[in-house]
């Protein structure tokens, strides 16, 4: 299937359950909407909602329970499911994340990272290459935010990314706001991590906020963490401007989970990434664009 004729132009915001009666009732002037289909799975009104606001928007699937990552396998009860959600509402863009959640049945309340050496590549290509077959479309994996780092990984993220698209066709979600707090915390430059991402593969960008932390383990200094809660700030603009300029105008997401704002407030984020992407592509016209 191809959806690339209706990927959205403006910047779009989640759609998390508290905004989604209002989102019904009023329909703002969101450009698309991204969703969790785990939050809609179990939940037959707020599905049947859902349904009705894909009437009027472009959606996104962004999964967060399709655990790549996991040694014992995909959850294909799981993926059968998701792709239940995907034939109701027909996405425009399906994603998950480079991460493990489950194991052996459990699912853990936290995406958790993967060393990255050949033979979790291997195994990430075999799963790769079965949600993108069993969901029938391309998925897009995106970039995690990083606190530790394995000893035993033989190659960078941008390597490691790098090859999985080429070993599976699949694209990359490029979570600009995990690659500046990652790059924080694990000591690399973040503009070279973009600038080492295959262009064509990235299909879609977030933006979310973060939240500083002191660093138990080394007193003084500070953990970037993806709590999703807050305002994006300055540097992460100034990154996400770097991101458009590369990346040309893929469709760009304001994420924010935690301490939910009323929806008009992530739709002045969008209005915000609206910005800062025409004056990164066209920077003649920033003086007309800021007034
Ligand atoms: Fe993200």
């Amino acid at each position: 299937m191809t959806t690339g004729t209706r990927l959205p132009t403006g910047a779009g915001v989640g759609l998390r359950l508290p905004h989604l009666a209002e989102v019904v009732a009023t329909r703002p002037p969101a450009a698309w909407l991204e969703t969790h289909p785990e939050n809609f799975l179990a939940n037959p009104h707020a599905t049947e909602l859902l349904t009705r606001v894909a009437a009027h928007y472009p959606i996104s699937v962004h999964t967060v329970g399709v655990s790549i990552g996991s040694a014992k396998g995909i959850d294909c009860h799981h993926l059968r499911r998701v792709r239940g959600l995907i034939a109701r509402v027909d996405p425009v863009l399906v994603s998950g994340h480079l991460a493990w959640s489950t194991h052996e049945g459990e699912y853990l309340n936290d995406l958790l990272p993967l060393p990255y050496d050949e033979e979790t590549l291997a195994l990430l290509v075999r799963h790769v290459d079965e949600v993108q077959e069993g969901l029938g479309r391309p998925y897009l994996v995106e970039n995690p935010s990083s606190y530790v780092g394995f000893g035993t990984s033989t190659m960078t993220e941008v390597e490691f990314l790098s090859e999985l698209v080429r070993r599976t066709g699949c694209r990359l979600l490029c979570d600009v706001s995990n690659v500046y707090l990652s790059a924080h915390n694990m000591g690399y430059d973040a503009y070279a991590y973009l600038d080492g991402l295959p262009v064509d593969a990235v299909g879609e960008l977030h933006l979310g906020g973060f939240t500083p932390e002191e660093d138990e383990s080394d007193p003084g200094s500070t953990l970037l963490i993806d709590t999703h809660a807050s305002p994006i700030t300055g540097p992460v603009w100034d990154l996400y401007a770097h991101a458009v300029r590369r990346f040309g105008p893929v469709p760009t997401m304001i994420e924010w989970d935690n301490d939910l704002p009323p929806f008009a407030t992530l739709l002045a984020e969008a209005a915000k990434a609206d910005v800062v992407a025409t004056q990164a592509r066209h920077p003649e016209n920033r003086r007309a664009v800021a007034c």
